[in-house]
């Protein structure tokens, strides 16, 4: 029996709820809010789509009650403001780093086993934020950022090359950033045939640099920030945790040594299952895109040291 709690029950948390349950990823599932009556309000609208969609998944929707959370194997965290038009991610830290810090001491006090998976903006930051506040094991915190911005890669590869979505493969890892973020064009794929001779470099580095603003296109269009495939993303490492998949998902995990960094919150291909952060995956950069981590992973420094400022660790 698996049991997924997630905090915030706004665009992404409740879209990640929708397909949890939608896709019988747990057995039950929790959502909460600190809005009086949203998280209910949306446990009962979903609920009422049960008989048409074909689901049985118990689901509950509850405001600010941490004991319904009570012995949840993954908890979510999506509480905290998103960014509206012309914000960075990194412009949210103030606000939703007390949210988070908050948040997840609740949670632990009644899932002291739960794997965490922070979605919260800007999420590598606040990653290391749960990690460092909260002591947890480092296998049992991972940020979701990387399995977003993989999928829009592979969406604007699909378009570029006209293929089936479903045969693009592709890796983002570094920062969950509009600038540090790092698309593999040299290792993406369209059934097993590498892009790079498929596309011209003009073609690969515009759908590059399409992925890296793929979030700020969004924002721009809908007022606020994406949540059907930010909800999806984080439903996606769930399931690879609840069911032990083992997925090859590229997750903010810390470092200690792998890639060259330590101390530090970031992107890479990490595998995921039971325990959460199962293994690091080695996957050799060559010198352009080692330079690229190495820049990306200083700009994530430089936000964790506003959590210092900000009395937040
Ligand atoms: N990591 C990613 O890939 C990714 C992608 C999209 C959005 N995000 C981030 O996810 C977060 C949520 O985005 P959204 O679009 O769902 O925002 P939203 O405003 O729709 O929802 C946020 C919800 O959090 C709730 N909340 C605030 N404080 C809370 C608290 N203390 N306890 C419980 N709930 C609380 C709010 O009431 C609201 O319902 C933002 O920070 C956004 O930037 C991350």
């Amino acid at each position: 029996m698996s049991k997924v709690t997630v905090i915030g029950a706004g665009n992404v948390g409740a879209t990640c709820a929708n397909v949890l349950v939608f896709n019988k990823i747990a057995d039950t599932v929790v959502m909460l809010d600190v809005k009086q009556g949203v998280a209910e309000g949306k446990a009962i609208d979903m609920l009422q789509t049960a008989q048409t969609l074909g689901f049985e998944t118990n689901l509950i929707g509850v405001t600010n009650d941490y004991a319904a959370t009570a012995d949840s194997d993954v908890i979510v965290v999506t509480s905290g403001i998103p960014r509206k038009p012309g914000m960075t991610r990194e412009e949210l830290i103030g606000t939703n780093a007390n949210i988070v810090k908050s948040v997840v001491s609740q949670c632990l006090a009644y899932s002291p086993d739960a794997v965490f998976v922070i979605i919260s903006n800007p999420m590598d930051t606040m990653t290391y934020l749960t990690l460092k506040a909260t002591g947890l094991p480092k296998n049992k915190v991972i940020g979701m950022g990387g399995a977003l911005d993989s999928s829009r890669f592979k969406y604007y590869l699909s378009q570029a090359l006209k293929a089936n979505p479903a045969e693009v493969e592709g890796l983002v890892i570094g920062g969950h950033g509009d600038t540090t973020m790092i698309p593999l064009k040299r290792l993406a794929t369209y059934n097993g045939t590498p892009v790079s001779g498929l596309l011209d470099t003009a073609a690969l580095d515009k759908v590059v640099a399409d992925t890296m603003v793929g979030g700020a296109t969004l924002t721009g269009l809908l007022g606020t920030s994406a949540w059907y495939a930010p909800g999806a993303a984080g439903a996606y490492v769930v399931a690879s945790i609840v069911n032990n998949y083992r997925r090859l998902i590229p997750s903010c995990v810390y470092l200690e040594g792998e890639y060259g960094q330590s101390d530090i919150c970031i992107g890479v291909p990490a595998i995921i299952g039971r325990n959460g952060v199962e293994a690091i995956v080695d996957v050799k950069l060559n010198d352009e895109e080692k330079a690229l981590f190495e820049k990306s992973a200083d700009a994530v420094r430089k936000t964790n040291e506003v959590l210092k400022e900000i009395g937040a660790l």
